[in-house]
């Protein structure tokens, strides 16, 4: 990449603007509300991922250190690109400078990619669940678009909680699309179920994903029998009461967490959900 061109030949000549550490370009910026944004930059050739996992990435601060956030990649591990589901924080260190990306704009990027929600930690198991809130859908962008996760479930279901409906739009149009991808539309079938709730506008299933399971009326709208340790594997991705409250709900369906060196049937990992929370 241009970016991480040797500086060798130029030597010679001033250099006009310092070259970032592990920069990257910005190749897209979508904004989808006020508080939401995506944006995909290039790939460093070297870096290799698992679907699910996150890396640190930021800017330079303006006392000249990278001022670094997690952020779990949400494209799948076989994109050309990297892809980042990001929340607005007016007066975020980060965020707030973050959002006014543009293309072109490079973003430091630390290629050590790490996290738990990566098939290698569940057990083999017959159904995947899926469950997000807010910004926490975007390593599960990462896996309903990677092949592995449908060679080796028969069902997946993504749930993700939202205040509005406009925040579900990320993960709506992502779903659209699945269906005619080329690469990946014919691996997911009709694998996939998209199971989003509004918890503060109407919307056609409203509340929360824990409430929806605690009274059963999730299986009853899928038409799926409740969570089994045998049947079922779980992947939860929200703010710390959404997966405080998911793991306890799981366990008591007789699921174990798992991790890398220890794969059970479920795992948590904590959202990106802005700065100082
Ligand atoms: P609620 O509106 O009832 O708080 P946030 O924008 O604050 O990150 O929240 C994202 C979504 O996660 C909201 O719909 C919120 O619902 C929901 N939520 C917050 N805490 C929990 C929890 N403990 N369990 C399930 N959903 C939660």
């Amino acid at each position: 990449m241009t970016d991480q061109t040797p500086v060798t030949e130029t030597a010679a000549q001033p250099v006009a603007t310092p070259v970032l550490p592990d920069a990257q370009t910005v190749t897209q910026v979508r904004h989808w509300t006020d508080r939401l944004f995506s944006f995909r930059v290039t790939r460093p050739q070297s870096l290799r991922f698992r679907s699910g996992e996150f890396v640190m990435i930021g800017l330079m601060g303006d006392n000249g250190r990278p001022l670094l956030r997690a952020y779990s990649i949400a494209s799948p591990s076989w994109d050309d690109e990297l892809e980042f589901y990001s929340i607005k924080v007016p007066d975020g260190p980060l965020t707030s400078r973050l959002q006014h990306i543009e293309v072109g704009d490079q973003i430091i990027l630390r290629p050590k990619p790490v996290g738990t929600l990566v098939h290698d930690a569940l057990l083999p198991g017959k159904t995947l669940w899926f469950f997000a809130t807010g910004t926490g859908i975007a390593p599960f962008a990462s896996l309903v678009r990677e092949p592995e996760t449908y060679e080796n479930y028969d069902r997946v279901i993504l749930c993700h909680t939202c205040r509005e409906v406009a925040e579900l739009e990320y993960g709506k149009q992502l779903v659209e699309a699945l269906a005619d991808d080329p690469l990946i539309g014919e691996f997911i079938g009709d694998k996939l179920t998209y199971y989003p709730t509004t918890t503060r506008e109407e919307s056609p299933v409203m509340g929360r994903v824990t409430d929806r399971l605690r009274s059963g009326e999730i299986f009853r709208d899928l038409g799926l029998p409740e969570i089994t340790r045998e049947n079922d594997r779980a992947m939860v991705c929200g703010s710390m009461a959404l997966n405080t409250e998911l793991k306890e709900i799981l366990e008591g369906y007789g699921l174990r967490e798992g991790a890398n060196s220890d794969p059970a049937e479920y795992v948590v990992e904590k959202a990106f959900v802005g700065e100082g929370t």
